[in-house]
């Protein structure tokens, strides 16, 4: 049998209960105390037997024979430690894409985790550096979502229950693609999507509102309504955020309109321009139902969630939003919601 394939086989036998690591994952673990307990295929017996535990230090004998061994396909680790190495890819997200052994939703997991911390880095340090790593953890997702789009269904069942501005930012991100995909599903079953479309699209859906990390937290973490006064000021924030993206150079139609427009409603009670009909573009306002949303069904310091039913069922019938997606989005979350 040729190697690959004896990988593979040995690889699919075991599926169940352990994942096959790669050089590249292994490379990711500290060398010499690898993070989680390791496995080894034992051939003449058929079975997987324990070879290191979490932590353990290896000698240099054993660091290279774990490497011959791995290139071999022989070492596992097990689905029970599968939250410590989901933990684990998040901090290094392009291996999902190598890592042929992960599940769809053990895939959707990483990336919620991995983007996520990205989004929070970033809000607490908006400055070009922490964005580039943010950036290119996008990035692999649109990779991800290019290869199948109908992968942002995982995503979409996975969004945060709570609200922080990280949280908030993810949720309207994915719930944004996913509407975006259903809406587009022919163009992109047949290919006709450009990836830097998709790529801008999802900067300016998870950016949205990266004013708001300029806003004092004090002022969003009260329990009740902003005074007038406190009111412009987070208001201000899609004015904040646009000046935020001119130094990052982040200077993509997709991404301003995103961040500019979605406070603006298309029967002209949105803010700051109080735009109104096809003077908000369609990207401004899938962000903005997306943003409602996403802010209506998670818990707040304020208030509680909003059933996603009743949410949807609200957003319909405003005229401040556009009827097409919302009625996308309405199907997209009465087709969750049904029980299997
Ligand atoms: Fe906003
Ligand atoms: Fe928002």
């Amino acid at each position: 049998m040729a190697a690959a394939d004896k990988k593979a086989s040995i690889a699919d036998a075991l599926d169940e209960q352990y994942y096959q690591i790669n050089l590249d994952i292994l490379e990711s673990f500290s060398k010499y105390r690898p993070p989680l307990n390791l496995y080894r295929f034992k051939e003449d017996v058929a079975r997987v037997l324990p070879y290191c535990k979490a932590g353990e230090r290896l000698s240099n004998e054993q660091v290279e024979q774990l490497a011959q061994l791995v290139d071999e396909g022989l070492v596992f680790v097990s689905r029970e430690d599968h939250p410590v190495y989901v933990k684990h890819i998040s901090y290094q997200l392009d291996l999902v894409l190598v890592d042929k052994n992960l599940h769809e939703t053990e895939i959707a997991d990483i990336f919620t985790q991995a983007l996520t911390r990205r989004l929070g880095e970033f809000f607490s340090q908006p400055v070009p550096l922490v964005f580039g790593k943010l950036w290119t953890d996008m990035m692999v997702l649109t990779e991800y979502l290019y290869a199948d789009a109908n992968r942002i269904r995982a995503l979409s069942r996975r969004l945060h229950q709570t609200h922080t501005l990280a949280n908030h930012s993810f949720n309207s991100g994915i719930m944004g693609l996913a509407v975006h995909i259903k809406q587009q599903s022919k163009q992109y079953e047949a290919g006709e999507v450009k990836r830097k479309f998709l790529d801008h699209l999802t900067a300016g859906l998870f950016l949205h509102d990266l004013g708001m990390s300029k806003i004092p937290p004090f002022m969003l973490e009260k329990d009740k309504a902003l005074t007038a006064e406190d009111r412009g000021k987070v208001q201000r924030h899609t004015q904040v955020g646009y000046e935020m993206l001119a130094k990052l150079d982040l200077r993509f139609p997709e991404v301003e309109e995103c961040v500019t427009d979605h406070h603006e409603r298309i029967n002209g009670s949105g803010y700051p321009q109080k735009k109104q009909g096809q003077a908000i573009g369609p990207l401004g306002r899938l962000c903005g139902l997306v943003d409602s949303y996403c802010a209506m069904t998670t818990k707040h310091p304020y208030g509680e969630p909003v059933e996603p039913a009743k949410a949807v069922a609200q957003l319909a019938q405003d005229q401040g939003y556009d009827q097409e997606l919302s009625r996308i989005l309405q199907a997209m979350v009465m087709l969750q919601s049904k029980p299997k």
